[in-house]
């Protein structure tokens, strides 16, 4: 599949903004040429990375405080937050087209902000791809470091220029403290990676009352986008915490699940509500991590998408289903499982001698994430599982592009 290059597509992070963070970085070491600079990055970058995934200290640094670390933030991390954020609102908002903002103002928050990257992100999605005229970017973080940076990058950056943005040094978790800035009402707001630092495992009731109070400071068809990685704990914890806000109807469900409610968990515990998503690596990415080596070929997170307002129903016909697993093989069969318009689990499979080369690729490129119709179908002695007839009986309904 050719990698996409539109800076306007969800899988891309605008050559510009890499531009402007490769620059910065060789205006450290001017001798060098930028590829060296470009390594003189990494040992933070790695810092950053561990920091991440295989130490998460109960309090998190103040990383964006040290210039080294902010710039390993841009280089490594930031396009991987951009194009998570954008797979994720292109989903809530693309397959039932919902128009944020009146006459094209969007007001967006960002909690947990950090450099912005989730916020500017979405941002310049709503003005590249879903009609928004100007944006206001409440940013909120407790590092003022951080949000000075965003601050300057938005002054610095062509492809950000025009955007609103409001720093607010401050404590998330103390909504009603926040200054009237941060009061709302917003079109969008987007907790990314920030859910987990700010309420620790353990501390359920608490997230989720302040869920609920993030709930009033939407517009009536505004937009809670909250992102977390992919892990099991985090992935699972997001959906239980979501899950009785949509039963109790304070929010209901845009995406990942069609049915408008957080669905039970696959009764296979092998199989687990999260995204693994192909993007279109930055060069500068992959020349970090050819040391790094992390697998980055694929971006994994989790996130639900809430919104007071539910989503209109899916047409009853063609069935539509999500896919929640690889089109993986078996024994001479392809098969995949999905979220349906009900909350149901089904899997369906093909035979492989049915698939021609063309089919082939064809279905390769179904991802997890996809929305496919099912245009014919019979029942398995297996329960919940299906057989399509051909590979004509599946086509995609959506994808992000
Ligand atoms: C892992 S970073 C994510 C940053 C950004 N949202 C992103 O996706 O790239 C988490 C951010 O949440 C902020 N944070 C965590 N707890 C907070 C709190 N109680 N109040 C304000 N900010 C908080 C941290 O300062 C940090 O910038």
């Amino acid at each position: 599949m050719k990698a996409p290059t539109d800076p306007a597509s969800v899988l891309v992070y605008p050559p510009a903004l890499e531009r402007g963070v490769v620059e910065a970085v060789h205006a450290l070491a001017p001798r060098s040429t930028e590829g060296e600079a470009i390594d003189r990055v990494i040992p933070a970058a790695r810092a950053l990375s561990d920091l991440f995934t295989v130490r998460r200290p109960d309090v998190f640094p103040d990383y964006a405080a040290d210039a080294m670390m902010r710039f390993a933030y841009g280089l490594y991390f930031a396009p991987q937050t951009w194009v998570r954020t954008r797979l994720a609102l292109a989903e809530a908002l693309e397959p039932r087209p919902r128009a944020l903002g009146a006459d094209g103002r969007v007001r967006v928050l960002d909690l947990g902000a950090g450099l912005g990257t989730a916020g500017l992100a979405s941002a310049h999605l709503l003005r590249a791809r879903f009609g928004a005229t100007s944006v206001r970017l409440v940013a909120v973080d407790r590092s003022a470091a951080a949000l000075a940076a965003l601050t300057a990058q938005v002054a610095s950056s062509a492809d950000l220029v025009g955007l609103d943005v409001v720093p607010v040094v401050g404590d998330l978790v103390r909504l009603d403290a926040l200054p009237a800035a941060a009061a709302g009402p917003f079109d969008l707001i987007v907790v990314s990676f920030a859910l987990n630092e700010a309420f620790p495992p353990g501390d359920d009731a608490a997230a989720r009352a302040w869920l609920a109070a993030l709930a009033t400071r939407l517009a009536p068809t505004g937009v809670l986008l909250v992102v977390e990685p992919a892990l099991h704990a985090t992935a699972t914890r997001l959906r239980t915490l979501a899950a009785p806000l949509a039963e109790a109807g304070t929010l209901a469900v845009l995406a990942p699940d069609l049915h408008g409610r957080i669905a039970a968990p696959h009764p296979d515990p092998r199989f687990v509500d999260h995204e693994v998503r192909r993007w279109a690596l930055p060069e500068s990415v992959k020349r970090v991590n050819r040391i790094l080596r992390r697998s980055l070929d694929e971006l994994t997170f989790s996130f639900v998408a809430l919104s007071p307002t539910p989503a209109p129903p899916w047409p009853e016909t063609p069935r539509r289903v999500r896919v929640t697993s690889p089109f993986g093989r078996l024994k001479g069969r392809r098969a995949f499982t999905s979220l349906d318009t009900t909350g149901a689990r089904p899997t369906f499979d093909l035979l492989e001698r049915t698939l021609s080369d063309d089919d082939e690729t064809r279905v390769r490129a179904i991802e997890r994430g996809d929305h496919v119709e099912i245009l014919d179908c019979r029942p398995l002695g297996e329960p919940g599982w299906s057989r399509l007839p051909g590979p004509d009986a599946v086509r995609t309904a959506w994808r992000p592009t």
